[in-house]
Parts: C-alpha cells; structure tokens; sequence
C-alpha cells in the first residue's frame, strides 16, 4: 500500500514536471510573461490563446489578470507583456 501511495507521487510529480516545460518563444519580455503570469496557471494558457487572441485581445486579457484577478503588475511591465505576446502570439 504504502508503496503504491510512493508511485502515485512519483507520477503526480512527473506531471507536473511535464507541465512547467512550456517553451515560451524568445523575444523581447519573454522572462517577464515567464515570471508574471506562471505564478497562478500555467504558461499553456498563453499557448491555447495563440492566434486566437489578436492585439487588442491580448490588452484586454492582460487587463483582466490584473484588474480580476489581481495580477501585481505595473504599468511598465504590462505594456512590455502586452508587446511581448502581440509579437508572438497574436493573431
Ligand atoms: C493573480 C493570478 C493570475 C495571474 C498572475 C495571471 N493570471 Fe491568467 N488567469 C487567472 C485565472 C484565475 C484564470 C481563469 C479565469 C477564468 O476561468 O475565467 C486565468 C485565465 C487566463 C487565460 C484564459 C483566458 C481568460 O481570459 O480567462 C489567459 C489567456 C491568461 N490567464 C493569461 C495570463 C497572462 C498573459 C498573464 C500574465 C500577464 C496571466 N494570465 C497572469 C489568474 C491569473
């Protein structure tokens, strides 16, 4: 039992592992988007949202973290992100 319990852990953490490998393309603000907006959903939401989401979107969605969702970001960091993600993955 107890070593059953040990493999279920070792996998959970393996998927989690697995989840934190998200690529973010390289580019200017990328360590800023790594570092903002991981902390509370995984960087796949950025991925998924890949052109769908065009500039305006992408402003729209940054402004929702901050202002819903309580996102710490200032304003300086915020239009880098938004360029950031505009860039590479507007629509
Ligand atoms: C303070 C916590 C928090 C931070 C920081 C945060 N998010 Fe989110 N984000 C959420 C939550 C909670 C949801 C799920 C909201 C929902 O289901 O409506 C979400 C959902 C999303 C979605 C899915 C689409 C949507 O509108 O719900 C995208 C895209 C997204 N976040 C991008 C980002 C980006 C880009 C950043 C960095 C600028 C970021 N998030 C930072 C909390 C956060």
């Amino acid at each position: 039992m107890r070593t059953l319990f040990l493999l279920l852990s070792v996998f959970a953490n393996l998927a989690a592992a697995g989840e934190n490998q998200i690529v973010l393309k390289d580019g200017q603000g990328k360590n800023l988007v790594i570092s903002q907006c991981a902390m509370c959903h995984s960087l796949d939401y950025i991925t998924m949202h890949a052109n769908i989401l065009n500039r305006a979107g992408w402003e729209k969605t940054v402004g929702k973290m901050i202002n819903i969702m309580g996102a710490p970001i200032n304003n300086a960091d915020k239009q880098v992100i938004i360029n950031y993600l505009a860039r590479n993955y507007g629509k």
